[in-house]
Formats: structure tokens, sequence, C-alpha cells
């Protein structure tokens, strides 16, 4: 049987916000200075005003760990990346390195466009597909599990290089129908409690459910370490989650829906500045 919104919604919903400093402003390691709040980007100015980062909602013990790189334990995965950066793999005799040289200068700005379009490949692909086609089919290495460790440290040593700049994925062109499918899995509502990720990301952000103060959902600061299973997460691994808790049955990470979803996501958060490795609990 299902429950209507309105009631599975009120159930699980306090309506007063708990947590005193939402002006908080974040500056990482005393000198990267953080767009944590702007405007909505265009395409989303019906629904919300401005659009805010996930870490704004946090508490401040939680919030704090993101401002040292020293206090993120995030930032352990993204020392390991570096190695593997360098590390020869695979039946070409290379490593990411042999062809890219120095994450700290290839990669400044790559995953503030991500996903976008890929040409040859004529496909939208998320940082993740990336990898995995540079490990395949460049280096003849095994493919790293869509969100295993090694994957979500490889893209957390990448988001590094372009923390600070807004994102700035592209919605249009190519990528289009990919983003209207997005857009659409976003507001549907789905499982027995009948719930899109609109009604809780887009209409009750700032509300608390069960113990958990619920923010915008944006990706902005993925892959996130998450002190509740301490270690890093990539994007489909946490919607795999939401879409569960709604009691739904959840789309594959790496699917053709989870990918379309992760770009009109990440849209949602055009503006806000690349955060990665997050904290979050
Ligand atoms: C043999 C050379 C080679 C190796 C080795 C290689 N790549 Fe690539 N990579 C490329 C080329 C060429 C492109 C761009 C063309 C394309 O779209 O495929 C690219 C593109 C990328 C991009 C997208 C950049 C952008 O601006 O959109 C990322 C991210 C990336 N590689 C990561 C990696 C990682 C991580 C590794 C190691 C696991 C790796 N690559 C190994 C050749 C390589
Ligand atoms: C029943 C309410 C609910 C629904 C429906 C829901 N989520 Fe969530 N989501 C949460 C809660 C609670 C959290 C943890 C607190 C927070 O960050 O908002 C969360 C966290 C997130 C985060 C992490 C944000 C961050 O900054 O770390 C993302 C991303 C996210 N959700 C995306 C989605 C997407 C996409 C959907 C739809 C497929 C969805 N959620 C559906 C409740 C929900």
């Amino acid at each position: 049987m299902k429950i209507k919104a309105v009631t599975a919604i009120a159930a699980v919903l306090l309506s007063t916000s708990v947590f005193a400093d939402e002006d908080a402003e974040l500056v990482v390691n005393g000198e990267i200075e953080m767009v944590t709040k702007t405007a909505a980007p265009a395409h989303l100015s019906d629904a919300l005003d401005e659009v805010l980062s996930g870490w704004r909602f946090r508490s401040d013990e939680t919030q704090l760990m993101q401002m040292d790189d020293f206090d993120n334990p995030g930032m352990v995965a993204v020392d390991a990346a570096a190695e593997a950066w360098d590390a020869v793999e695979g039946s070409e005799g290379k490593s990411c390195a042999s062809c890219h040289g120095d994450v700290a200068d290839s990669m400044v700005g790559v995953r503030a466009v991500y996903p976008k379009w890929n040409d040859a490949a004529e496909e939208v692909r998320t940082l993740a597909m990336q990898i995995n086609d540079c490990r395949e089919n460049k280096m003849g290495a095994e493919k790293y599990g869509y969100t295993s460790g090694d994957m979500a440290a490889m893209e957390a040593l990448i988001s590094v290089q372009s923390r600070g700049m807004p994102v700035n994925v592209a919605i249009d062109g190519p990528v289009q129908a990919t983003w209207e499918a997005g857009k659409d899995l976003y507001y549907t509502r789905t499982g027995q409690l009948d719930l899109s990720c609109a009604s809780c990301h887009e209409q009750n952000y700032g509300n608390m459910i069960r113990a958990d103060h619920l923010s915008q959902g944006q990706i902005n600061g993925f892959p996130v370490y998450r002190l509740k299973n301490a270690k890093l997460n990539t994007a489909h691994a946490r919607f795999k989650g939401c879409v569960r808790d709604t009691r739904a049955e959840t789309f594959k990470p790496g699917s053709a829906e989870f990918i379309a979803l992760e770009l009109y996501v990440a849209s949602r958060g055009n503006g806000l500045s690349v955060e990665a490795p997050s904290v979050r609990n």
C-alpha cells in the first residue's frame, strides 16, 4: 500500500531547524575561499532563489574538519591516489603521469565541468567513466569498481586540483537530452514513501529528518568523507542510499539513469565551489 506523500513526509520531518550557525563561511587552509551559498543558476530560478552547499547544514565540529587539510580525513585517500597516479599498471606499461604529467598542472578545472560530453565516444561521461576509460583503453589496466575506494580516491585527487573553482557543467547542446532525463528522475516520486529527490532536497531543506539536517543534496563536495562509514563516498553511492531510503528499487551506480541524475544534480550546483573531498556525518 502506498502511503500518501504528505503523510510520509510529515511522519519523518520535524518542522524546525536546530542549527544555529548557518552563516559560517568556508575557507580551507586559511586560503581557499569557498562559495557555499550563491544565486541559483538560471535553469533553477523558478524553484530556488539560492543554492547552498551541504557544508552549511553540518554541525560546527563537522564543518571544522573540512577547514584544514590536516583535520580532513578524506585527505588520506587523496595522498594514496597521488601515489596511484604515478604507479605503472596494465599491459601498456604506463601510469596516469606518463600521459598527463603532474596532476596539479593537467587536472586543474577538470572536476568543475564533469559530467561532460565526450565527442569521440559520443556520450556523456562522468569523471569515473573517464578515469576507467583511461585505465582500460590507454593503460590496459583493470577498471576500478564504479564506487570503489580506489575510484573515490582518484576522483578526490582530481577534484582537489579544482577546489574553490565554480561548478560549471553544461546543460545544453549534446548533453541536453541526458540532462532532461536526469531532471525527470529528480522530480519523479518513487517507492513506498512516494518521495522524489525534490520532496526532500528542494521542498524541505533546512528541516530535520530524523536526526539529520536536510541539505539541498548538492554534489559539489563529492566525493565526500562520511564520518558514518569512515570512508570516501561517491555521488552514485549516495544517490543509491537516498533512493533506498524512499523504499524504492534503486538504479545501479554507473547506470544510464544515475549518469543522467548526476549531470542534472551537478547542474543544480552550478556556481558553488568544487569542495571535494568534503566532510559529512
Ligand atoms: C596513454 C595515455 C594516457 C594514460 C596512461 C592516461 N590517460 Fe587520461 N587521457 C588521455 C587522453 C588522450 C585524454 C583525452 C582524450 C579523451 O577524451 O579520451 C585523457 C583524458 C583524461 C581525463 C579528462 C580530462 C578532461 O579535460 O576532460 C581524465 C580525468 C583522465 N584522463 C584521467 C586519467 C587517469 C586518472 C589516468 C590513470 C589512471 C589516466 N588518465 C591515464 C590519455 C591517457
Ligand atoms: C526522504 C528524504 C530524502 C530523499 C527522498 C532523498 N534524499 Fe538525499 N539525503 C537525505 C538526507 C537526510 C541526507 C543527509 C543530510 C543532507 O546532506 O541533506 C541526504 C543527503 C544527500 C546528498 C549528500 C549531500 C552532501 O552535501 O553531502 C546527496 C547528493 C543527495 N542526498 C542526493 C539525493 C538525490 C539525487 C535524491 C533522489 C534520487 C535524494 N537525495 C533523495 C534525504 C533524502
